[in-house]
């Protein structure tokens, strides 16, 4: 027999959770400390079950049935006899660690409990309890019933069946669940920060227009969003709050520094599309902000490819039918430079500016391009022009961006660009979180991919461009700028020395 469930907080989430686990079966049992919040998700459950009727991803019969598990209790003692009881109460210690202290008074001994916390430590919220062991934590993304993210979380004083039992639960009703132990963001919301941190800080040193960066971010990266449409939806206050509490239970680490151009945005009330202006403005009058794209140029009659770079090959595949003369350059074979022609020389970024990279190579004319997930497909390029390289070095590399079908956005000659130097910070915090054995691997991909939409997990797309790469961009960035936001997780230098990839280090 399925065993009933009860959930505690019938708000967005808690309803959300009654809705998965109604759907996998389970009778559920309602709790709020407002029974009127109660009767509220029970209306919602019925009325988004229907809306998935009318999608056709399930039959009116299974929605009803489904709609119909789950139960209101008046009173908390009418949870007891559920097998799990998942906590969906406001994000505050002491109202959790309460009502768990009650909740054990009423459930049966092997009753798993489970709590949705995106931020608080489980350790803590165990801490006064009889039984801590049975305690791990179960955090659903919003909307519950879409997103196949859950993220187990074990205390220092949960029993590993415990955190079992939640993850096969998850994985009966269609979730993906992944172990990372308790510590501050968890995986989701510390390894995303630098995606949200390193836009700030391109901003904040006027590299591009927001709308710029989120074009970049989405038409070269792969994103399904910017970060700065991103931080409008999520609200600038909230998504502020989440940097602050991770930048604060890391004890101040400055790679999760918090951003003052956000903390201004705070102040002035511009929360995003909730008040309708954040970064951009919202509302039936707004203007859709546009990205910056350069004027149309003339591409060269010929160039010479590197063809044992990415890049390059991508470009002759992009411009094979074009008048532009494709040479290959076989002796420059394995030299760090894409394409040259007249005076200019193209590269994709290595996180030194194209201004410093042109001084130490000796190549005036040199144009960086940024990092795309993919050059094959790619609709946009970020470039930035070397001060060295002249005005018509320049347009003429515009001209073949063009010619090979990419819209073409300058940024200022930052080092990294912005879709190579947030990743390779992804990936930096990624690894950090491996080396301390807070998750693995395989479950920083699963939550990046599951629970925020990227297109490739940090470590899958780390590989794919390599561990040197990473490092090499990490290493100029902290060369750059001096500082600690930028040094380099010990995992990534032992890759580089041992000369492996991030897949087959563990
Ligand atoms: P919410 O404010 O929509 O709902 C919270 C509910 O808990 C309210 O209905 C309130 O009456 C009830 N409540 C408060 N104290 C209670 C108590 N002692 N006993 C029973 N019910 C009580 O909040 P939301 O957004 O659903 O968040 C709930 C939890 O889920 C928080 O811990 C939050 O951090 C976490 N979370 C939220 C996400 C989101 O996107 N909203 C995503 C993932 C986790």
């Amino acid at each position: 027999m399925v065993f009933s469930v009860a959930v505690i907080g019938s708000g967005v989430m808690g309803a959300g959770i009654a809705q998965v686990a109604a759907t996998a079966g389970h009778v559920v049992k309602l709790y709020d400390i407002r029974p009127e919040a109660v009767n509220k998700a029970i209306e919602d459950v019925r009325k988004n079950l229907q809306r998935f009727v009318g999608k056709n991803r399930l039959s009116a019969e299974v929605a009803e049935a489904a709609a119909s598990r789950v139960q209101p209790a008046a009173r908390i003692q009418e949870l007891a006899g559920v097998k799990l009881a998942i906590e969906a109460v406001v994000e505050d210690l002491a109202v959790k660690k309460r009502l768990f202290a009650e909740l054990e008074q009423v459930v049966d001994e092997d009753c798993i409990l489970a709590t949705n916390t995106s931020s608080l430590s489980i350790t803590a919220i165990a801490s006064d309890l009889k039984r801590p062991a049975r305690i791990a934590g179960m955090h659903f993304f919003n909307p519950a019933p879409l997103m196949e993210l859950v993220e187990v979380i074990s205390g220092l004083t949960t029993d590993p069946s415990s955190a079992e039992l939640v993850a096969q639960t998850a994985a009966s009703w269609g979730k993906t669940p992944v172990h990372v132990k308790s510590a501050p963001g968890f995986i989701v919301n510390r390894v995303a920060r630098p995606f949200y941190g390193e836009a700030l800080r391109l901003l904040s040193e006027r590299a591009a227009s927001p709308a710029s960066i989120d074009a970049i971010m989405r038409d070269s990266g792969g994103f399904r969003m910017g970060p700065f449409e991103l931080m409008d939806l999520i609200g600038n206050d909230v998504n502020f709050a989440v940097t602050n509490s991770v930048f604060e239970a890391f004890f101040g680490d400055p790679r999760f520094a918090p951003s003052l151009i956000q903390q201004e945005l705070v102040h002035a009330g511009f929360l995003g599309r909730k008040s309708g202006r954040g970064f951009f403005e919202y509302g039936p009058n707004a203007i859709p902000p546009q990205p910056m794209n350069e004027p149309p140029a003339s591409a060269p009659p010929s160039i010479m490819l590197n063809d044992g770079d990415r890049f390059a090959q991508a470009l002759q595949q992009r411009l094979n039918s074009s008048a532009i003369l494709l040479v290959p350059n076989v002796t420059k074979k394995d030299s760090d430079y894409s394409v040259t022609f007249g005076d200019t020389t193209l590269a994709i970024t290595d996180g030194r500016t194209a201004t410093q990279r042109a001084h130490q190579m000796n190549i005036p004319g040199l144009v960086l391009v940024d990092l795309a997930l993919d050059y094959k497909k790619a609709t946009r390029l970020a470039i930035a022009k070397a001060h060295q390289c002249s005005d018509l070095a320049y347009a003429s590399a515009v001209g073949l961006f063009q010619a090979a079908g990419y819209s073409v956005t300058r940024m200022r000659d930052l080092p990294g660009l912005a879709v190579m130097r947030t990743l390779a910070m992804l990936i930096n915090e990624a690894s950090d979180a491996v080396n301390q054995g807070i998750c693995s691997i395989d479950a920083v991909d699963a939550a990046m991919e599951k629970g925020v939409n990227y297109p490739l997990g940090p470590f899958a797309w780390a590989d794919k461009i390599g561990a040197p790469t990473v490092h090499a961009v990490l290493a100029n960035l902290a060369a750059y700028y001096g500082e600690d936001r930028y040094r380099i997780s010990p995992l990534i230098q032992e890759l580089l020395w041992s000369g492996r990839t991030f897949h087959s280090k563990l």
